[in-house]
Order: C-alpha cells, then structure tokens, then sequence
C-alpha cells in the first residue's frame, strides 16, 4: 500500500448526496488516494442533527453540528447542505482560510457565484461545482476545460429531472400534468410541499445561469434569465405537439445571439418549448437530463445521464475531490473563472426563434387573408399552415363554423411575435389564441 500526504477533508451535510459522499470516501479512500496521490482523511461531517437517521453509515464520532470550528485545518471542504445561507458564510470562511472548497448548490452559485469566485482567486483556491449542473453528468468540466478553445453558440439543455418526467407522461402516457405531478411527487423527483422551484423553472434558471456564464466567458446573473415554467403546458398542446412531430420539453438555453440592430450578445431562457421528434434531445425521458452543446469547431456535442439522485451526484463531487486533491499536489493558485468576454445580456424582445401558434378563426372568406395580413404587418414570416374545420357528430362543419389554424413562423424576434399575438387577440376573426410554443432545436 502506497503512503500518501494527507490531506485533510471536512464535508458540510450528510442528506442525500453528503451521506452517499461520506460512504464512497470510506470505502474507496485508498483507491481515490492512488488516484489523486494524496490521502483524502475525512475530517468530520457537519449536519443539524447528530441523532438523524441517515442512508449510509457514518462513524458517530465523525458528526458534528459546528460546520464553522469543521472547516479550520481542513484542505478541501465539500459543501452539501444546500440553500444560501450558513452555506455562502462558511464557503466564504473555507476559501479564505486557503482550503478549495467543492459545492453542489446551484441556487448558491447562481446567486452569489461572482463573490465567491472573486473570493477563491484572491487566495488562489479553487471552487469546483461540477455537481451543481445535471448532477452525474460531466458538463461543468467539459464547458470549462475541454471546449475552452472552442467557441459555443448555443446550448439547449434539459436540466430538469421532475419536469422532464412530468412532460414525458404527458407525452408518452397521456396523463395530464396534475397526474404526472402527484406521480412525480409520489416518486420523490418533486418537493412534496412546494413543488415550485422544479415546475415554475426556478432550479433549471439557476442551472443555466451557470451555464451560460461557463459557455460565453461572461458573468450572467440568475435575474437576467428568461423563466416560464411548465404549469400553462396542456394536454391539448402535448397531443397536437406529437400530432405535428413535435415533443414539448422544458429548455434551458443559452445562446449567442446577434440581435436586429447587429448587437453580438448571449440569451439565457428557461422556457417550454417544441423540440422536433428526429432531435436527440426528444429522446430524453423520464427524469433523465441531457446538454447539447453547438460548438464551432466542435459541431454537436450531447451530454446525458442521471442530473439528480444521492449517489449519482456523489459520483460527481468525488470527481472534483480527486481534481482538488491532485492540485494540492502539484502546488500553484487555482484556475480562475473566465469572464473576459463580458457580453451584453440580451432581453427575451431580443431574441429571435420560430414559433408555432394555435388559432380558433370564422370559417368564413378572408379570415385567413385577415390573419395573414397581422403576421405579415408585423414581420413575422409565416413557414407552414395547417386548417382543420369543427365537424358535428354527424360528419358536416357545425352551423357557426370554426376552424383551427395552426402556423407555423419563420424566425422571428420575440417583440414581433408578441406584437401579432396581441393583434390576434383583437382581431374580429380570432375568436381564440389557444397557443404559442416556440420551437427549438431545428
Ligand atoms: P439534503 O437536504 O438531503 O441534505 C442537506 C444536509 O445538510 C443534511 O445532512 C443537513 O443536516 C445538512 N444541513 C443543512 N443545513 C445545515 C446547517 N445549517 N448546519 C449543518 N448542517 C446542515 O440535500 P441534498 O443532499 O439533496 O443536496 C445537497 C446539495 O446538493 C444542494 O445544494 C443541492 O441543490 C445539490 N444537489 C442535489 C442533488 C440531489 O439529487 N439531491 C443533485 C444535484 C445537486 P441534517 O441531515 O441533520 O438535517
Ligand atoms: N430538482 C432537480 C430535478 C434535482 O428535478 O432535476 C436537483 O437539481
């Protein structure tokens, strides 16, 4: 058995992930020692209650409540306890007290990350975040070192397990999303009291957040990301959806953008949106996360796998621990974050996708020239069109008839498209809009 230096580690929260953490590093110490050639002694655990249960066994004497007096003489701390705070606090403690700090948190990183990078690269630590994005999945470290050379123009990223399993029950088994939300809680993917951070797209904001601000070397803060959520999707959009080739996924984009007055920015969004069935994202289900990256030189690039769970995500923490420990090692300052590009931050009226739109019309002549003459006074190109009339029961159009129009836009820029919805909801033919998805990945 090789001896190694050891290097003393301290792990803040022992829930689903710490817990899984502490097990890995007790049974595969040596093993991740060869691997980074240092010895990784798990100093103490940091929890709020000694007594609780727990899903693996860590030795009591490893517990403790004081994360602060933890942290002191450690060499790497993780932090696993989520949320903003003592978690910002102690991380802050950890950096300057020399140690590189490891975190999942995303809310923290989306929120505060700028602080705390600023803080790791005063004192030449580093923060590793790897499982702060899509849990096991390899993508802070791809983005960060091997597409360095490269430049990213976009990035659509399914990042969110519960609304991805939600959406694919809708999809796949029919289910409306009430039912495919109590499954989804059912099953632990959503928060039993307050399912909101996954379904109204707080989670998969802060993830691209953190995204973009990796892809284009530029600082975007959470409040610059464009949010919906998918409670407004309905069964009815998901059926028509298929019907068109289309699946409804919940996106996370970021994206470099040269908008109609030539300005060169990055677009950062959460939305649901049409991916069309041939793209590899479509074929992501349940609550399987997936990143496709368009790169410049690199063309596309898909990332997939498990983007939550306790020991999936260990997996990833264990990865930056064995980076950290290696650096230790070799000596030096940390990487810092690159932000050097420092590129405006284009709003959602910026930005310019395809849509699709659902319409109730009067059959009637010129209702179509008349819907037609709104797309086009607003200069939004219209690509496809399909009609279907309302039959009765017996087979013949109903005596006020009306029909369905589905239209499909060229690309067009979000303040355009607006400006037509609007004027839809106006127009004395338009008894109805009954949906606008935008349509990505095509
Ligand atoms: P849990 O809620 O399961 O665990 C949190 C742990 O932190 C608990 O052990 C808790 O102690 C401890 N803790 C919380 N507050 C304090 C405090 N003030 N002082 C001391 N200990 C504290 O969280 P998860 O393991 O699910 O998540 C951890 C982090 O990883 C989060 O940032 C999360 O966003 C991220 N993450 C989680 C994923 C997942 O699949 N769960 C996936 C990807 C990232 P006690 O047990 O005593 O209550
Ligand atoms: N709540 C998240 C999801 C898991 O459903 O994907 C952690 O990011």
């Amino acid at each position: 058995m090789i001896e190694y230096r050891n290097l003393r580690v301290a792990l803040l929260g022992a829930g689903s992930v710490g817990a899984q953490v502490a097990a890995l590093l007790i049974e595969h110490g040596q093993e991740l020692a060869n691997r980074a050639g240092a010895g990784l002694e798990l100093v103490g655990v940091a929890v709020r209650d000694v007594n609780a249960t727990r899903s693996t066994d860590i030795p009591r004497e490893l517990l403790t409540t004081d994360a602060e007096s933890l942290i002191l003489g450690a060499d790497i701390v993780i932090e696993l306890m989520g949320g903003l705070e003592p978690a910002r606090t102690l991380i802050l403690q950890a950096l300057n007290s020399g140690a590189d700090v490891i975190t999942g948190n995303k809310a923290l990183l989306a929120t505060h990350g700028p602080e705390l990078f600023e803080a790791a690269e005063q004192v030449g630590a580093q923060l590793y975040y790897e499982a702060a994005v899509a849990g096991a999945i390899p993508i802070i470290r791809p983005l960060r070192d091997s597409l360095a050379g490269d430049r990213i123009q976009r990035i659509l990223g399914i990042v969110n397990g519960t609304t991805n399993f939600i959406l694919d029950r809708m999809d796949r088994a029919g289910e409306s999303l009430e039912t495919a939300l109590a499954t989804a809680t059912e099953l632990g993917y959503a928060e039993k009291s307050d399912p909101s951070a996954d379904i109204e797209g707080f989670d998969a904001a802060q993830k691209t957040a953190i995204l973009a601000s990796l892809a284009f070397h530029t600082t975007v803060p959470l409040d610059a990301v464009y949010r919906e959520g998918i409670t407004g999707v309905t069964l009815a959009q998901v059926d028509a959806a298929r019907k068109a080739g289309y699946v409804v996924k919940l996106l996370a984009i970021c994206e470099r953008l040269t908008d109609e007055q030539g300005v060169e920015g990055v677009s950062a969004r959460v939305y649901p949106a049409l991916v069309p069935r041939d793209h590899p994202l479509a074929a992501v289900h349940g609550a399987k996360n997936a990143v496709f990256i368009e790169a410049e030189a690199a063309g596309d690039l898909m990332f997939y796998g498990a983007g939550a769970g306790g020991i999936e995500t260990a997996s990833a923490v264990l990865g930056d621990l064995v980076s950290a420990a290696r650096r230790h090692v070799i000596g030096g300052p940390g990487v810092a974050e690159s932000t050097h590009a420092n590129l405006p931050i284009l709003p959602i009226s910026r930005v310019i996708t395809r849509y699709q739109i659902t319409l109730s019309v009067v059959d009637q002549p010129g209702a179509l020239a008349a819907v037609a003459v709104l797309f086009s006074g607003h200069g939004v190109s219209v690509e496809t069109l399909t009609q279907s009339v309302q039959l009765s029961d017996s087979g013949v159009s109903t005596p006020s008839p009306t029909a369905t129009l589905v239209i499909g836009t060229h690309e067009a820029s979000e303040a355009d498209l607006a400006a037509t919805v609007l004027a839809l909801e106006s127009s004395d033919v338009v008894s109805q809009v009954t949906s606008v998805l935008r349509v990505e990945g095509s």
